[in-house]
């Protein structure tokens, strides 16, 4: 068993009555929460749901003090698999237990996943929860029974996290993909794999309750009218699956596309994910959903102290790929 430091140093969410007070502080063990298992944190990660949990009116946050961290990969020192590598994300991690912006972390054992054969902590969080949810969206819309065959499939917000990470896994996997942005970032898009890259406002559509069918299937961390407009353009027989909600939760739509063209919708989380299933993705991640461009276009690093701009360019949607927070 590690004797733990008595100052561990950690980024701190607070709620006042002001706000939230955030930044870098030191903890004590004691803080760190309930569970059997502590890990010394390599690294963490930014999402969208990290900065969200920062925010007074980010509805995420639950407990006040939160050391916030979605994500998290390290070495377990004290419980069950000591010694071993492992990674952890979702459940109540970051939200409503002390999270990955950590040297330390204490956490349940039913959330810790091995680290899989080939991946480093390093790349496991340069995918995270982000990553992770675009392999599982792949993952379910080949389920349902879409292949690379049946023409392009389309990712909203596609220099995000979850956007290029599925530009990734789809392209390497022989998908013709159509990424769709805001930005302008088409080099960076092409690079990832994208065979089209078009502007938000293509996405949207005319409408119509039924359109032109241009996508096979869709990946969409968008929401809102995006994801509205997606349906109707969708083949015959197609999938939507729906990850995020960065241009809004409303979803205005009709069931025409549903009961005429068989379109299905399919709800991605990673959230409460079960652990047979997040185990296989994790390794598949290390396998046949590896995102070849893990090491270089995807992923870059920031210490904890350049961690609050970067919480607050994702609010904004100027992220982008992946950032790994590196905290050991
Ligand atoms: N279901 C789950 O379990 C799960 C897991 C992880 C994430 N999520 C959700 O998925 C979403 C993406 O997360 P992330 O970590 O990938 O965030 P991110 O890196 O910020 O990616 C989101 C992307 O969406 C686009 N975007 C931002 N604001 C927009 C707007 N107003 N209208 C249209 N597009 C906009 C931007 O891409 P472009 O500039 O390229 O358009 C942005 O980079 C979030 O809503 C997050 O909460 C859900």
């Amino acid at each position: 068993m590690a004797e733990l430091p008595s100052e561990i140093r950690a980024f701190v969410a607070e709620k006042t009555d002001e706000g939230v007070d955030r930044g870098l502080r030191t903890i004590a063990a004691a803080d760190l929460g309930d569970g059997d298992v502590v890990v010394r944190v390599d690294c963490s990660s930014v999402n969208y749901k990290d900065a969200l949990a920062t925010i007074p009116k980010g509805q995420v946050a639950r407990i006040s003090p939160l050391v916030p961290g979605i994500d998290l990969a390290g070495t377990v020192v004290e419980g069950p698999g000591e010694g071993t590598e492992v990674l952890a994300h979702g459940y109540d991690l970051g939200v409503a237990h002390n999270g990955g912006y950590a040297e330390y972390a204490r956490v349940p054992g039913e959330w810790v996943v091995p680290l899989p054969d080939g991946l480093s902590t390093t790349q496991a969080m340069a995918i995270g929860t982000a990553g992770f949810t675009a392999a599982l969206a792949v993952a379910r819309l080949e389920r349902h029974g879409v292949e690379p065959g049946d023409g392009p499939v389309l990712v909203t917000g596609a220099t995000g996290g979850v956007g290029s990470t599925a530009v990734s896994i789809l392209a390497a996997r022989g998908f013709e993909v159509t990424a769709s942005t805001g930005k302008d970032a088409r080099g960076y898009l092409e690079s990832l794999g994208a065979a089209e890259v078009i502007s938000r406002e293509d996405v949207e559509g005319d409408g119509k309750p039924l359109s032109k069918q241009r996508w096979a299937a869709a990946v969409d961390s968008v929401g809102g009218a995006v994801l509205a407009g997606l349906f109707p353009q969708i083949r015959y027989g197609g999938a939507v699956a729906a990850t995020g909600l960065t241009a809004g939760i409303k979803v205005e739509t009709t069931v025409m596309p549903f009961i005429l063209r068989s379109v299905a919708l399919l709800g991605i989380d990673s959230v409460q994910t079960a652990m047979e299933e997040r185990a296989e993705i994790w390794r598949r991640l290390a396998g046949d959903l590896r995102p070849p461009q893990l090491d270089d276009a995807i992923a870059r690093e920031i210490s904890l102290d350049e961690l609050e701009p970067a919480l607050d360019a994702i609010l904004k949607g100027g992220l982008t790929g992946r950032t790994v927070v590196r905290v050991g």
